[in-house]
């Protein structure tokens, strides 16, 4: 299936990636990966089991278990784990620290390889994440990295979480930002960093229409759609 289109969006959280990477599955008819939630739910999985976070066989033993499907809805994306909607439960902040810490185990990662590959069908995907261009999809069609500052990803995630209740401030968010950034930079296994073909593009004093703008160009030039 080598021949099915991939566009890889990658950029750390906040960055507007996965806002972008659905507009642009929806705009194209396409399907869309959100590589994030997988980690989310594989730590998710492991906080209400009880896993030590530090044992990769044990939580790729979970990730391989994963039956995950992903809908473009009206207003976002459902993400169904065995047919039944996670819902918000994978976006609340313990969640989130807990899944940089499962991302950064070998085990994990190379157990979740063949779920995200297994997504690439016809008519294309549009794959949000990390190592999208570098590691999962490398050869895939178009390559974009996106970036924001800290403190405009912190503000970002902010304003997205305060109305849920999930008890967060902003201080403590833009840590928590910066400490998962230099722990998903620095790993390993797959870290942070733009394909060399990547295009990088700095969304901080951008608006989410302006860079779609921008990738559209780019999608129109690499002959996935017309002008
Ligand atoms: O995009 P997100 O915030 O939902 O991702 C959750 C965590 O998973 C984050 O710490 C980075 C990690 N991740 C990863 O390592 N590789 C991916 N392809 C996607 C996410």
């Amino acid at each position: 299936m080598a021949s099915v289109a991939v566009i890889a969006v990658d950029g750390p959280s906040g960055s507007g990636k996965g806002t972008l990477a659905v507009a642009l599955a929806r705009r194209l008819g396409f399907r869309f990966l959100d590589s994030g939630a997988l980690y989310r739910i594989v730590a998710h999985a492991a906080i209400t089991g009880g896993f030590d976070l530090a044992d990769g066989d044990a939580l790729a033993g979970l990730a391989r278990r994963l039956t995950v499907h992903f809908e473009l809805t009206q207003d976002g994306v459902t993400v169904r784990l065995d047919g039944t909607a996670v819902g918000d439960a994978i976006r609340a902040e313990p969640v989130s620290v807990a899944a940089s810490r499962v991302a950064a185990h070998r085990a994990v990662r190379d157990a979740l390889l063949e779920l995200q590959r297994s997504m690439r069908r016809p008519p294309g995907l549009v794959a949000d994440g990390r190592d999208m261009g570098t590691v999962v999809f490398p050869d895939a069609v178009l390559k974009i990295f996106l970036e924001a500052s800290p403190e405009e990803r912190a503000q970002r995630r902010y304003n997205q979480l305060k109305d849920k209740d999930l008890g967060v401030s902003l201080r403590g968010l833009l840590e928590s930002i910066r400490e998962r950034d230099e722990r998903d930079r620095t790993r390993a296994v797959s870290p942070l960093v733009p394909a060399a073909d990547a295009i990088v593009i700095d969304s901080t004093l951008l608006p989410i229409d302006a860079v779609f703008a921008v990738v559209w160009q780019r999608v129109i030039d690499a002959g996935l759609a017309r002008a």
